[in-house]
């Protein structure tokens, strides 16, 4: 991996984009003046923080007990779950969610245009032990008052090559029995927690009182989180992305989990694209596929009073 000062170097954007090294890691600091704010790990190309100048609130949940050391996944931000999603489906002693997230991205291209920062990330997998064919990965971030995140997966070898990924987005919100998700009506899931059950389906808005952990297949339509109290609407526009993921961990497993706040479950939500399951994506000899999201914050006008 690049130093931080060769990072600056070569990819440094002025005032707007700056490298700085932490724990082992490197991290990418965006500041746009008027557009947004963003901290980016090199460690997974993972966006850790992003806040658009126009919101009040993070956009993004983080947890305060992760470490940002290269040894094991961040909890929080935007990780890439690629090129599997959960558990390996042939080798479950593999790490959960692929190699991604547990990789050092080589930056490959930065650039600034109309208020919107544009970082690029390429993935040395030759030599990875995890991944045996001949397979690339890029992820493109554009950072403004929208989030874009491209992951691009590219077949460089003769058989095909199968996979699973997802941008496992953490978002920051009021507290979960509060708010709902919509644009997932009449789409069927795989609810994980009771996963022999086979598929149910969606009706209308998801709404929050346990823990939830569902896998939604051949949903390919925008999400939106509604929460009123904080006087907005996360939009998830998505392209490339047939299966989205909601997760809750509530009390019980956010206890579990060692680098989660005990009292922080409330407070975020999992609304994940991808493509798992079913939907997996099989490319052919030399050819690639690209899942994206772009993430914007509406805000809402005040209710009136009554
Ligand atoms: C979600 C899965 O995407 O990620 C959950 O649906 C899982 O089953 C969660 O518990 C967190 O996974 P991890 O590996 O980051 O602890």
């Amino acid at each position: 991996m690049m130093d931080s000062a060769s990072l600056n170097t070569e990819f440094g954007l002025a005032k707007h984009l700056r490298f700085e090294a932490q724990d082992g890691n490197i991290l990418a600091l965006i500041d746009i003046p008027g557009a947004a704010q963003a901290v980016v790990s090199l460690f997974g190309a993972q966006v850790l923080f992003w806040r658009p100048a126009h919101s009040l609130q993070p956009v993004l949940w983080a947890s305060s007990l992760a470490s940002y050391a290269p040894t094991k996944a961040i909890r929080g931000g935007i990780p890439v779950c690629w090129p599997w999603f959960g558990a390996h489906p042939v080798e479950p002693g593999l790490p959960a969610h692929g190699v991604a997230r547990i990789r050092a991205w080589r930056v490959i291209a930065s650039g600034l245009d109309n208020d919107v920062v544009m970082l690029k990330f390429g993935l040395n997998l030759d030599q990875d032990p995890l991944i045996p064919q001949p397979v690339g990965c890029e992820v493109t971030l554009r950072i403004g008052a929208t989030l874009s995140i491209d992951v691009r997966t590219h077949n460089r070898g003769q058989s095909e090559f199968v996979f699973t990924e997802a941008l496992h987005s953490y978002f920051s919100i009021s507290n979960i029995e509060a708010i709902s998700v919509d644009g997932l009506d009449t789409r069927q899931y795989l609810d994980q927690l009771n996963a022999t059950a086979g598929l149910h389906t969606q009706a209308g808005s998801i709404r929050f009182s346990g823990e939830t952990d569902r896998i939604y297949l051949r949903a390919e339509d925008r999400c939106v989180i509604n929460d009123p109290s904080w006087g907005r609407r996360l939009r998830i526009a998505k392209h490339g992305s047939q299966s989205t993921v909601v997760w809750n961990p509530w009390i019980d497993k956010a206890a579990a989990m060692g680098d989660f706040p005990n009292d922080d479950w409330p407070y975020m939500v999992c609304v994940e694209s991808g493509n798992c399951l079913t939907d997996r994506i099989t490319l052919q000899a030399c050819q690639s596929h690209v899942t994206g999201i772009r993430i914007d914050v509406e805000t809402l006008a005040p209710s009136p009073p009554p």
